[in-house]
């Protein structure tokens, strides 16, 4: 039964062990969180986001390609030590970044049997206290604080807690949908009621998409285990989760927060260029100089007779 805690949330676990089909070939020998966004790693904004809720401790649920992830957040004692002797101050702060960022751990799945598996994974990790999940393809704005509103929403109410976006209705079938009810005095907090992992739209009880941040009880493990392959022949969260929600065990009840900033699944290939162009146009460094291109590319006869010459791939 959901009670409000006073419990931090310390941990976080980034499942990155998808096979990332839907990238091919990109995404056939490095995992898909570490294709590029402008100048980093899709999966250090990610890390970041969670540094930026005051979590330091990242455990990775990671696939058969993990060598680059591991890589990218160890030190490279060469490249600073290369770029010390060039008084390159610069770039050996950008090398540094990503292994500054906090104790990154790793666990392989072995399988990839489902989210759900890959968070089971975390377990012994974890151990007894609620815990951050923010799915390693997914990238939120970092002008938003979704997951600080998400932990807020956990110490006032207690439980699990996921985010929630609202999607058009012919979107709805690619995403774990939620049925909600109204909590009194909170205004984008919400019950969740049910889940159902994409449904077809007309079996959808919202346009509300579970979108990849959770923070969860750790009371999710021991229904994990019992969580039988669901779609796709995988253990999914979603089912977990939908036990959790009409659970009145302690740990139990489920809550929504309704996320209304930006977000881009960077697993998705058009999600992906969106992701990059937006962050592009806003990097300090770049940024002026590729809008001024954008917006003349934009208006060019290049861009604009491109439907005459679709580009082959
Ligand atoms: P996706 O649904 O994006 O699946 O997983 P995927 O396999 O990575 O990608 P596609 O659909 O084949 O292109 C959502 C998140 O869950 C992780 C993925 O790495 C991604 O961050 N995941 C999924 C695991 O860690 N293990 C799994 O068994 C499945």
């Amino acid at each position: 039964m959901s009670v409000a805690s006073n419990e931090p949330v310390l941990k976080a676990v980034i499942p990155a062990a998808g096979l990332g089909t839907r990238f091919l070939p990109a995404s056939k020998a490095i995992p898909k969180e570490m294709l590029p966004v402008v100048d980093k790693p899709a999966i250090q904004y990610v890390v970041e986001e969670a540094a930026r809720a005051g979590i330091d401790d990242v455990l990775m649920i990671t696939g058969r390609n993990k060598a680059a992830l591991e890589d990218h957040f160890d030190r490279h004692w060469e490249l600073e030590a290369a770029l010390e002797r060039k008084l390159d101050d610069e770039k050996l702060r950008r090398v540094r970044k990503s292994a500054d960022l906090g104790n990154v751990h790793f666990v392989r799945q072995g399988e990839p049997l489902g989210l759900g598996h890959a968070v089971l994974c975390a377990k012994a990790h974890v151990g007894n206290a609620p815990f951050a999940v923010l799915l390693g393809d997914d990238l939120i704005d970092e002008t938003d604080s979704l997951l600080q509103d998400m932990i807020a929403a956990r110490m006032r109410h207690g439980g699990s807690v996921v985010a929630l976006m609202e999607v058009p209705q012919d979107q709805i079938h690619l995403y774990g949908c939620a049925a909600v009810e109204p909590i009194d005095g909170e205004t984008d907090v919400v019950r969740v009621t049910s889940m159902v992992e994409k449904p077809a739209a007309a079996d959808a009880p919202s346009n509300l998409a579970v979108i990849g941040r959770y923070v969860l009880d750790p009371s999710i493990f021991d229904v994990l285990e019992t969580t039988a392959p669901g779609r796709g022949g995988e253990i999914q969260l979603t089912d977990a989760l939908l036990t959790q929600a009409t659970s009145d065990q302690p740990g139990g009840g489920v809550l929504g927060v309704i996320f209304r900033g930006n977000r881009y699944d960077t697993g998705d290939r058009l999600d992906y260029m969106k992701a990059v162009v937006r962050l592009a146009v806003r990097h300090g460094e770049i940024g002026s100089d590729f809008r001024e291109w954008l917006l003349e590319w934009a208006g060019s006869d290049e861009c604009n007779g491109l439907e005459q010459h679709q580009l082959t791939h």
